[in-house]
């Protein structure tokens, strides 16, 4: 998300637009992409990404192959760079990878000359179209469009829990900070991390009664137990009693706040069952804006001819 600056977020919440509307079609599906193969390369577990990208590629007329790394010639030896450049040379036009060390995606961009490599979240590191498809979300639940991007100006967005291990807060606090929302993070201070060094945040805290009055967004993070954040905590009792978003809690917050939770949710943890049912949880919202914000994404690096029409070349 670094990369990426204000207009360049908003182009891709734009593009996507016409892709939400591409979904409500009776057969969403558009020809941008007929011709062009993607393959979701997932060596960490998945159920949202995996599902959003492949539909979202599917919608758009692209044939997709989904990678099973535990069936593959990795098995036998084989190294991430020959089989990224088999894969390449097989003529895939994009690859999305999952992966659970860090920098993974980056690495693979410079193994390969013509095929478009995909950020799906690799470690603690990064998961752009998280972030891509929160901002989304919220920009749609402050009425979409440009009044809705307008409402980034300032905005008060509060990311609780595990900041120390998710690439979901690392992704969302850029593009936040880009669109010109004001961030403050809140958690345990085991669950920071040991430096916000260069972190575009307003502020960081450890009391969540005290910031929530004030929030426009609050941004729930699972505790990262892949990644052994369960030792960082005495208890989830504990964590809840301090961080989860109790329905005590979400009393608290102004009638046009918005609760966001990139999922999966754990629910009675870090999110009481009841909030997560609230109107203000917009937590399929997201899923369901993910595979638009997929197909943007997808246009934009794979796409030639307009949304709904032929390719150019
Ligand atoms: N939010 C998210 O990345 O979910 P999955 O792990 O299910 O893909």
């Amino acid at each position: 998300m670094d990369d990426l600056g204000a207009e360049e977020v908003s182009e891709v919440l734009r593009v996507a637009d016409s892709f939400v509307e591409v979904g409500r079609r009776a057969n969403p599906k558009v020809p941008a992409l007929r011709g062009r193969t993607v393959a979701t390369l997932f060596f960490e577990d998945s159920t949202r990404t995996r599902m959003s990208f492949e539909t979202a590629a599917k919608r758009m007329s692209a044939d997709v192959l989904s990678f099973a790394a535990g069936s593959s010639s990795l098995k036998k030896g084989e190294s991430l760079r020959d089989t990224v450049e088999t894969i390449e040379a097989i003529g895939i036009d994009s690859v999305i990878i999952r992966h659970s060390s860090a920098g993974v995606p980056a690495r693979v961009a410079q193994w390969v000359d013509h095929c478009a490599v995909i950020n799906a979240g690799d470690g603690w590191h990064q998961h752009p179209t998280q972030a891509l498809l929160d901002l989304y979300t919220v920009r749609q639940a402050f009425g979409g469009g440009d009044a809705g991007l307008a409402r980034f100006e300032g905005l008060q967005v509060v990311v609780v829990g595990d900041i120390r291990h998710s690439r979901v807060a690392r992704s969302q606090i850029s593009a936040y900070a880009a669109l010109g929302a004001e961030v403050t993070l809140v958690a345990p201070a085991t669950l920071l991390p040991p430096s916000l060094e260069g972190w575009p945040v307003a502020s960081v805290g450890h009391d969540l009664d005290a910031v929530l009055p004030k929030a426009d967004v609050v941004s729930l993070l699972r505790l990262q137990s892949e990644r052994g954040s369960g030792t960082f905590v005495p208890s989830l009792r504990e964590y809840t009693a301090g961080y989860g978003l109790t329905s005590r809690r979400a009393a608290m917050l102004h009638p046009d706040a918005v609760i966001l939770h990139p999922g999966p949710i754990v629910r009675g943890v870090e999110i009481a069952s009841e909030v997560a049912e609230l109107p203000a949880a917009r937590i399929t919202d997201q899923v369901s804006n993910g595979v638009a914000i997929r197909m943007a994404v997808l246009f934009l690096l794979l796409g030639q001819g307009p949304v709904d029409g032929a390719h150019r070349g």
